[in-house]
């Protein structure tokens, strides 16, 4: 039996990634450590609750002793770390957290994995961390850390404090970094999301600027498929891109949402562009194609198609969440207004 310390698996990635390891892995035991914060939402794994191999502690990972407690009484053998503040937009108004959470609570989790004895440990990072693209060209693992939000950074600064762990102490990391993900239980927040339950709702969709910038979308589920081939194949501190090699403006992307809805063009309001936007992120994911036998493997048509049916069969999801009544179900199931 594997123990699995999985870090942030309430959330959108994580959630799908838990889901995934106990349907594949009925040899490994996951622990999923969790803030809730308000992205965190347990009824993503609601499903999971009862299966005998799957845990889930409610903690922070910027706290030392909540995290020593949970490795003692766990064991992991490995981790996979998701846990972050993960929205652009509230890194821009607040980067507190994003500090706290994705650079002070990465150095702890690193210190204990380490004293733990460890024997491999992901760290999920992102494309946003190589900055903006031109009209041409691709990141790869080479292309040097330029982050331009202060999300971005709060992950970089990670990245290498994971890369110093590798070089100074030989911890056995491995660094992932994917473009961007779309699927089922992403919070409403992020671009796709939200677009689907406000065209739900015949509410306006907010397009930041000229629409003109470009995203590489993955279907979550090929995420994680790359994350756990890391986990299992990748070589201690490596570093693999994931991308969906599908790059979508932003204003066609929402024009082929309005299509799938069945709404009209009108719905669109074009609003102040986000300060300091990346123009454009690409991923060159050959290396992990070669390295870890992995590749994207949903056409972006079908992922998505199937993502906006998924929300309209899961309104009172989304709905739970707009309400504010997401966060009282875990208060009542584990006692715990999160962070
Ligand atoms: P998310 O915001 O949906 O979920 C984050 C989870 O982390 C939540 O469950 C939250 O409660 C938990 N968390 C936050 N702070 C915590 C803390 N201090 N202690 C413990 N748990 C805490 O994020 P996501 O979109 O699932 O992203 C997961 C990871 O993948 C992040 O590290 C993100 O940077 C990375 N990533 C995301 C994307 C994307 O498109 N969403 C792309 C590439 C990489
Ligand atoms: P987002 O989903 O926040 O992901 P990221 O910023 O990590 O790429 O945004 C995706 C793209 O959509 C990004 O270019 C910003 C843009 N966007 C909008 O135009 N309107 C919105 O309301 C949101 C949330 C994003």
């Amino acid at each position: 039996m594997t123990n699995l310390l999985v870090t942030g698996g309430c959330g959108f990635i994580g959630s799908n990634y838990v889901r995934m390891v106990l349907e594949r892995e009925p040899e490994t035991r996951v622990i999923n450590l969790d803030a809730l914060t308000y992205a965190g939402n347990p009824a993503n794994l609601k499903d999971c609750e009862t299966n005998p191999h799957y845990r889930m502690v409610v903690g922070d990972i910027a706290d030392r002793s909540a995290v020593e407690k949970v490795f003692a009484e766990n064991k992991p053998d490995e981790v996979v770390h998701f846990a972050a503040e993960s929205h652009v937009d509230r890194s821009i108004l607040d980067s507190s957290p994003f500090i706290r959470t994705n650079v002070q609570g990465t150095q702890v989790l690193l210190d204990v994995s380490r004293a733990c004895g460890v024997k491999r440990y992901v760290q999920v990072s992102t494309d946003e961390v190589y900055g903006s693209l031109g009209d041409t060209g691709f990141f790869t693992e080479e292309t040097p850390l330029a982050p331009n939000s202060p999300y971005a950074a709060s992950k970089a600064a990670s990245d290498l404090l994971v890369r110093a762990y590798v070089h100074t102490h030989k911890f056995p990391a491995i660094i992932t970094r994917c473009s961007n993900n779309y699927g089922p239980y992403q919070f409403p927040e992020k671009l796709i999301p939200l677009f689907i339950s406000n065209l739900q709702a015949d509410q306006p969709v907010p397009v930041y600027g000229d629409g003109m910038q470009v995203r590489d979308w993955i279907h979550v589920l090929d995420h994680c498929r790359g994350i756990h081939a890391a986990l299992r194949g990748g070589k201690p501190g490596g570093v693999y891109n994931f991308g969906g090699r599908c790059e979508k403006a932003n204003i066609d992307l929402t024009k082929t949402l309005l299509g799938l809805l069945g709404k009209p063009e009108s719905l669109i309001r074009y609003v102040a562009d986000r300060p300091g936007h990346d123009r454009r992120y690409a991923i060159d994911c050959d290396y992990a194609e070669r390295e870890l036998g992995w590749r994207p493997a949903t056409r972006f048509e079908e992922g998505l198609r199937a993502t906006v049916e998924w929300y309209r069969q899961n309104r009172a999801w989304v709905e739970e969440i707009k309400s504010g009544a997401y966060r009282q179900y875990y208060q009542a199931q584990y006692g715990h207004r999160g962070l």
